[in-house]
């Protein structure tokens, strides 16, 4: 199915697929993704939430009574789904990508856009809430600057890359629309 999304400045962005956003915690893919789905009046779903309505108990019980490697599995099952959801925002926690089946799936069937953001960024957002069992225990700051360097080169794999410091939320979502709109063009 092709979709002709109407934009602001009224040019079509033609929308076969959906978008899947990347990057770490902290990046800012659940709040730019619900904007950017408003933006272009697609439906907007978040992987973590989606797992823990799967699973019936939040991602931090998850991890704590069953394992990493069961939330995994269900963030694997949980993405393969919606990946054939058609046309719509999905927001990915930050492991996602890195798993080689969900990114074959994504690079199949979605167009993918990584939110890059720098360690203070990072830092500061992950900061204001404690329900990351990634960041539960060690330091913050080493843990996040540890998975930089181990998923950054992945996710640089991405379709579109965006500099998630390039201003608040409305202007990363503007600098996605432009980044579809060019793809859009010389698809
Ligand atoms: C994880 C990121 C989290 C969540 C889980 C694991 C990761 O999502 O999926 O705690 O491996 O980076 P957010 O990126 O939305 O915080």
């Amino acid at each position: 199915m092709r979709i002709q999304v109407k934009m602001s400045d009224s040019s079509p962005l033609p929308l076969s697929r959906p978008v899947v956003l990347v990057g770490l915690m902290g990046a800012g893919k659940s709040t730019v993704g619900r904007r950017l789905a408003a933006q272009l009046a697609l439906p907007f779903v978040d992987s973590d939430n989606e797992i823990v309505e799967a699973a019936g108990c939040s991602i931090a019980d998850i991890f704590e009574i069953y394992g990493e490697a069961i939330f995994r599995d269900l963030e694997q099952r949980v993405m393969l789904r919606l990946l054939s959801g058609g046309p719509q925002v999905i927001a990915t926690g930050g492991g996602a990508f890195m798993s080689p089946p969900i990114r074959s799936a994504i690079r199949e069937k979605a167009i993918s856009v990584w939110l890059k953001a720098g360690l203070e960024t990072l830092l500061d957002r992950v900061s204001r809430r404690d329900h990351r069992p990634l960041l539960k225990s060690g330091d913050k700051s080493a843990t996040l600057s540890r998975l930089m360097d181990e998923r950054y080169p992945v996710y640089a794999e991405a379709d579109i890359t965006i500099d998630s410091n390039a201003g608040p939320h409305e202007t990363v979502v503007e600098h996605i629309i432009e980044a579809l709109q060019q793809k859009a063009l010389h698809a």
